[in-house]
C-alpha cells in the first residue's frame, strides 16, 4: 500500500485550474501581467495556469529558501531572483502552497520596492490554519487541512513532485 492518501484527484485539480484561469482572464482583460513562478513547488501549477489564461503572458521565476531548525523558523534566502522589469507591471505571483505565509510576505516586500502597478497572489493550495503572518492569496485553488501534502509540484525531501494529484503523507517516517 502507498504511504499516501489522495486528497485531490487530477480531475478535480484540472477543473479548478480551468476556473482560476477563466477568473484571471476576466480580471486581467486587456492587460499583460507578469506571472512569477515560485520555484520549485509551483512549477506544475504555473504551467497549467499560464495555459488556462487567455491573455498574453510574461513569465519569470524566483526561488527562495528558508532555513528552519526546530521551531525557530529562520531567515529567507534568495536562491534565484527574477530578472524581468517589474516597474509599472501587473504582477501575479504563482505559489504552490501558503503555509506560514513567510515566503510570500518576504517576496512581496522585495517586489514592492520595484514599484509594480499591482501585485496579486495565486496559490494552488492554502493551509490557513498555519498562518503566522498576515497575508492572503487573491486566487486560491483549494483550502486544505493542516496536513503535509505531496504531489502536483509539492515534495517531501524532493520526492513526489511529479504526481498529478495532491496527497496527504500518512507516515513521514516511512518516506
Ligand atoms: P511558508 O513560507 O511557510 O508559507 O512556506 C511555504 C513553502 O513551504 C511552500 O512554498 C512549500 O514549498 C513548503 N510547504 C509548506 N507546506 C508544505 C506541504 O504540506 N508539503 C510540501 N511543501 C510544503
Ligand atoms: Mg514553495
Amino acid at each position: 500500500m502507498e504511504n499516501y492518501r489522495i486528497l485531490l484527484t487530477e480531475e478535480q485539480i484540472q477543473k479548478r485550474v480551468k476556473e482560476l484561469g477563466e477568473q484571471i482572464t476576466k480580471d486581467y482583460k486587456d492587460k499583460h501581467p507578469l506571472f512569477i513562478c515560485m520555484l520549485k513547488g509551483a512549477i506544475v501549477f504555473f504551467s497549467d495556469i499560464i495555459r488556462n489564461v487567455k491573455i498574453p503572458v510574461e513569465m519569470d521565476f524566483a526561488r527562495l529558501s528558508s532555513y528552519r531548525n526546530g521551531t525557530v523558523s529562520g531567515e529567507m534566502q534568495m536562491i534565484n531572483d527574477i530578472t524581468a522589469e517589474v516597474k509599472g507591471k501587473d504582477v501575479i505571483i504563482v505559489e504552490d502552497i501558503v503555509d506560514s505565509g513567510k515566503t510570500l510576505s518576504y517576496f512581496c516586500e522585495l517586489l514592492k520596492k520595484k514599484e509594480p502597478a499591482s501585485i496579486k497572489i495565486c496559490a494552488f493550495s492554502d493551509k490557513k490554519e498555519r498562518r503566522e503572518v498576515d497575508i492572503e492569496a487573491d486566487y486560491v485553488g483549494f483550502d486544505i487541512p493542516n496536513v503535509f501534502v505531496i504531489g502536483y509540484g509539492l515534495d517531501y525531501a524532493e520526492k513526489y513532485r511529479e504526481l498529478p494529484f495532491l496527497a496527504e503523507v500518512l507516515d513521514p517516517s516511512k518516506i
